[in-house]
């Protein structure tokens, strides 16, 4: 008797369970919207760590060449379009609809869903208007002095480790050290080199930052495309370790501040002081929330710059090795610069004149962008078309590797060519075919920063080094990892 019962109780919930996910994954057939075939529980993330998030972005558009496709993060409908038209719709013309990412952290990690990335408004417009001002052409200018000393140490590692040592080059490791070393400064106003073998506070944060486990993995690929798990298994952005370190890091330097209040710091720390005072919050906020959200900023300033400029930087030698004629032309260009100029370093607008590091960059930010899509959350309806109506809830993904590989704007797009961007311009923006920083009012804050920190890079390399192919081309990407990240990336270094 007690077995019948137990059959049917099982029957009704295998029954209730099959009817909602057939009620749940027919939501883009019945609206007659192209879909990627969704799979029970994971929807259309079942790929999750045997593929990159980077290559299922690739893969999506191959199979829908379509202006958008409907897929399902878990059993969430979310809509990923595919054009440049529609990529400028849903990031600036109706921002309004599309002011928050749909990424999520569980609201006790305040270090992970505070910070301006994953912040909502109006906490988000508040940090970003302070923020910006880091940014000016003049402080980047004070930043670049430094990165060129860090450029110039990566040039000394390079000798001592790789070429007088004979050892094999992890690129992606040695760019996240002279980022980590020019963050240091920009964040924190210390001057340490982990290059130089410094014992550095940062890197204790960014190294790990070096490697994406099948943990952090996972834990990255809840918070952006599964928030409702990040939330229910308490998932953190930054290990606590990492956290209970930046923290305390964080107010050491500020209490070394207060001894010396004359000085006039422009780094990140000074500029979130200030915002401090000028942040708005419902009336009653715990002030103790309010130091968090100022740590949350450095935690984003350091993600966003080592994740990103640290791949960007070992695909752009791993190319210029595979393309000596291209890697000459900059040779060239670099060294006409540097006969001019009269000194053996670069500054802030020498760099800004290289045209051709440019669009070498630029072409290295097409092929690589390290972010495959940028992630929007619709907040209130939204008519797409005549056909397409968002609903409010829904995420809306813009699929940059559909639009940076489509052949209609960049023929033979798995080509590396940087004369596609000859005719590039800074105020240009390829009319939306060309994201590698996104758009719109939530468009990358640290793009010229991070151009910067690029530039400065390889212009020292370069000059003192020609680089040849280490590894087989092309490289294949991390599958534990949610940002693009090569899984070994090397170059053989040549003294000139
Ligand atoms: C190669 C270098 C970099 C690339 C390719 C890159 C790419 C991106 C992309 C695609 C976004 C999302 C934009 C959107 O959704 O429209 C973004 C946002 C952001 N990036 Fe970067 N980034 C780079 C360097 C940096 C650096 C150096 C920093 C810090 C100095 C930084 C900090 C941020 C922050 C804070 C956001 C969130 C902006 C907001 O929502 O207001 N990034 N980045």
């Amino acid at each position: 008797m007690i077995g019948n019962y137990v059959i049917c109780a099982a029957i009704a919930c295998f029954s209730f369970v099959w009817l909602w996910s057939y009620r749940k994954y027919n939501y883009w057939k019945d609206r007659g919207i192209p879909y990627d075939k969704p799979y029970f529980f994971f929807g259309n993330i079942g790929f999750i760590m045997r593929r990159s998030v980077w290559d299922y972005c690739f893969e999506l558009r191959k199979r829908h060449p379509t202006d958008y496709v409907g897929i399902f993060l878990g059993w969430k409908p979310t809509l990923m379009v595919q054009t440049p038209e529609l990529a400028r719709q849903i990031l600036k013309k109706d921002f309004e609809y599309f002011q928050d990412r749909s990424v999520n952290s569980n609201p006790t990690d305040h270090l992970g869903c505070l910070n301006l990335f994953t912040g909502n408004n109006p906490l988000w417009k508040n940090v970003r208007n302070e923020i910006t001002p880091m940014f000016t052409p003049l402080r980047l200018k004070a930043i670049t002095e430094l990165m060129n000393f860090n450029a110039k140490e990566l040039v000394v590692r390079v000798k001592q480790e790789y070429i007088n040592n004979k050892n094999t080059v992890n690129l992606k490791q040695l760019f996240s050290m002279y980022v980590s070393d020019t963050v240091a400064y920009s964040v924190f106003g210390i001057r340490v080199s982990v290059l130089n073998n410094q014992n550095s506070p940062l890197w204790y944060i960014t190294k790990h930052m070096v490697k994406w486990t099948f943990w952090r993995g996972f834990k990255f690929i809840s918070i952006f495309v599964l928030p409702a798990v990040a939330v229910v298994l308490r998932v953190q952005f930054f290990s606590e370790e990492a956290a209970n370190y930046l923290k305390m890091l964080f107010w050491n330097v500020v209490e070394e501040r207060k001894k010396t209040e004359n000085v006039h710091y422009k780094d990140l720390v000074s500029q979130l002081l200030s915002l401090r005072e000028k942040l708005e919050l419902p009336v009653g906020t715990d002030s103790k929330l309010v130091d968090e959200i100022l740590v949350a900023q450095a935690a984003a300033f350091i993600f966003g710059s080592v994740e990103t400029s640290s791949s960007a930087l070992s695909y752009c030698l791993h190319e210029l090795a595979y393309h000596p004629e291209e890697q000459a032309k900059l040779y060239n260009e670099i060294e006409m610069a540097v006969k001019e100029s009269g000194e053996d370093i670069l500054d802030y607008n020498k760099l800004l004149e290289l045209k051709y590091m440019t669009i070498c960059i630029n072409e290295t930010l097409r092929k690589y962008p390290p972010l495959g899509y940028l992630d929007r959350v619709c907040l209130k309806e939204y008519k797409l078309n005549d056909h397409v109506t968002i609903e409010k809830g829904n995420p809306v993904f813009v699929n940059v590797l559909a639009i940076h590989y489509n052949e209609k704007y960049y023929p033979e797009p798995m080509e590396w060519r940087p004369e596609r961007f000859s005719s590039y311009s800074e105020t240009d923006n390829f009319d939306y075919t060309f994201i590698p920083f996104g758009e719109g009012p939530r468009i990358c804050i640290g793009k010229r920063y991070g151009m910067m920190q690029m530039r400065a890079a390889l212009s020292q390399l370069i000059l003192k080094y020609k680089v040849e192919p280490a590894v087989p081309y092309p490289v294949t990407t991390d599958p534990n990892s949610y940002l693009l990240a090569p899984k070994n990336i090397s170059v053989k270094f040549i003294e000139r």
